[in-house]
């Protein structure tokens, strides 16, 4: 079944432990978690001590997108601070196979991420390493941006690696994931839909969740 995983940018801090309940009592399956450091993308959010903070408030596993530069730097503090699954840019990891180990080595599952302009063929050799492969939908930095359908393909071309490698690891999408959006990534291989505005930007975020659900 496809997973869906509520991003916390969209949702009210001034009451983010009670928002993570909401949306894991609606039926949430991972709460995603987006950290910018305002070099990487324009825009600055979340650090450790965030995540430290929400992570008594669910039992959800915790997804952790660093939208940083020099993620290896930071990646202790955020698998201590309790995350599950680590996601790093394909485009800040010069040693991206490194890094991808490093997360690995505090017991934490590895993923790696894809910009809209980034060819999958980038992310092909380390495929056999990750936990989750995460594609960007929108530019990253800002919630509530628009779908870019352009990316559909790509994410058809790595289910087709994954089934030709005989790899499981989980295929993700970020950005403008919403009901008339979600069916299209599915059809062509993602498991696990990231969504921010359509999830907390709504009332009634069982609704929501069922609106998206139901449309695929
Ligand atoms: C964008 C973030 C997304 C964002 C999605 O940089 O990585 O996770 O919160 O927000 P929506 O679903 O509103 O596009
Ligand atoms: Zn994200």
């Amino acid at each position: 079944m496809t997973k869906i995983a509520p991003s916390i940018l969209a949702s009210d801090f001034s009451k983010l432990g009670e928002e993570i309940q909401d949306v894991e009592k609606a039926g949430a399956d991972y709460i995603h978690v987006d950290v910018m450091d305002g070099h990487f993308v324009p825009n600055i959010t979340i650090g450790p001590l965030i995540v430290d903070a929400i992570r008594p408030m669910t039992s959800l596993p915790l997804d952790v997108h660093l939208m940083i530069e020099n993620p290896d730097q930071y990646i202790e503090a955020f698998a201590k601070a309790g995350s599950d699954i680590i996601t790093v840019h394909q485009e800040a990891c010069p040693h991206l196979h490194r890094t991808l180990q490093l997360i690995k080595s505090h017991g934490v599952k590895a993923g790696v991420v894809i910009n809209p302009a980034t060819p999958a063929e980038m992310i092909k050799p380390i495929l056999d390493e990750v936990d989750l492969v995460l594609l960007m939908t929108v530019n990253p930095g800002f919630g509530g941006q628009s779908f870019i359908s352009s990316v559909v393909p790509k994410i058809r071309q790595v289910a087709q690696w994954r089934e030709e490698m005989g790899l499981s690891f989980e295929i993700e999408v970020d950005g403008g994931v919403k009901a008339e959006t979600a069916a299209r990534c599915v059809d062509a291989g993602a498991d696990v839909l990231v969504a921010g505005s359509a999830i907390f930007k709504q009332e009634d975020r069982k609704e929501a969740m069922d609106l998206i659900r139901r449309s695929l």
